[in-house]
């Protein structure tokens, strides 16, 4: 049996994702964004959604950049803290001991504890009611060497072991279950 429930967005798992804006030292915060997503591989396109009450609200739309930075589980603790109290009242980074870094395209910082900062600049704000949505133009990406197999060239993500958000609560990933396209392949 199902039952019906009041319409709302359940599209779960989710990343739990720190984005770092501002354009000088003073104005740097940290926002915990789980309304994001891509929306273009090309160009590469993705949006957060953000409530006008944020105080990261005015900083992005003052300067029209942000970064993504991706959590993992060493930082499921600072992502939760910086998405339950405010830059109006902390330095976020020097309260998490979170490292901002220099990016190569954009003015916010990005989080060096990050294993992949994902620089953005804003190109479309739409007023969607609850939450303002932020589309956004990937413009460079900075990936920790840490993850990069010598071997084969390839970035292992995995290995950093991602935050995952489901349901008001933070997980691991669990298993690998298959790789792109694997249930088409011949079997050996
Ligand atoms: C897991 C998690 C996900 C969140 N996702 C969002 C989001 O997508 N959009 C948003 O506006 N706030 C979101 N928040 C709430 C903000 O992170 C929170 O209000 C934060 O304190 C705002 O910081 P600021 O005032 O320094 O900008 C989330 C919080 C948590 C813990």
């Amino acid at each position: 049996m199902k039952q019906d429930w009041k319409p709302g967005t359940m599209i779960y798992p989710l990343p739990a994702i720190l984005v770092s804006c501002g354009s000088t030292a003073e104005e740097y915060n940290l926002i915990t964004v789980a309304w994001t997503g891509t929306l273009c591989t090309n160009p590469p396109m993705c949006y957060i959604s953000v409530r006008p009450e944020r105080h990261s609200y005015a900083i992005i739309k003052k300067n029209m950049e942000f970064v993504l930075n991706l959590t993992t589980e060493d930082m499921a603790f600072a992502t939760d803290w910086c998405g339950v109290r405010s830059g109006r009242d902390y330095d976020k980074f020097e309260e998490m001991r979170l490292t901002p870094g220099k990016a190569t395209i954009v003015s916010a910082p990005i989080v060096e504890e990050s294993p992949l900062n994902i620089e953005c600049r804003v190109k479309e704000i739409i007023s969607l009611g609850s939450h303002d949505m932020f589309i956004a133009e990937v413009v460079n990406v900075r990936a920790d060497e840490r993850y990069l197999n010598p071997q084969t060239g390839k970035f292992e993500l995995s290995e950093s072991h991602p935050l995952v958000y489901l349901h008001g609560a933070y997980y691991g990933l669990g298993k690998k279950i298959g790789k792109f396209g694997w249930s088409v392949e011949k079997k050996q």
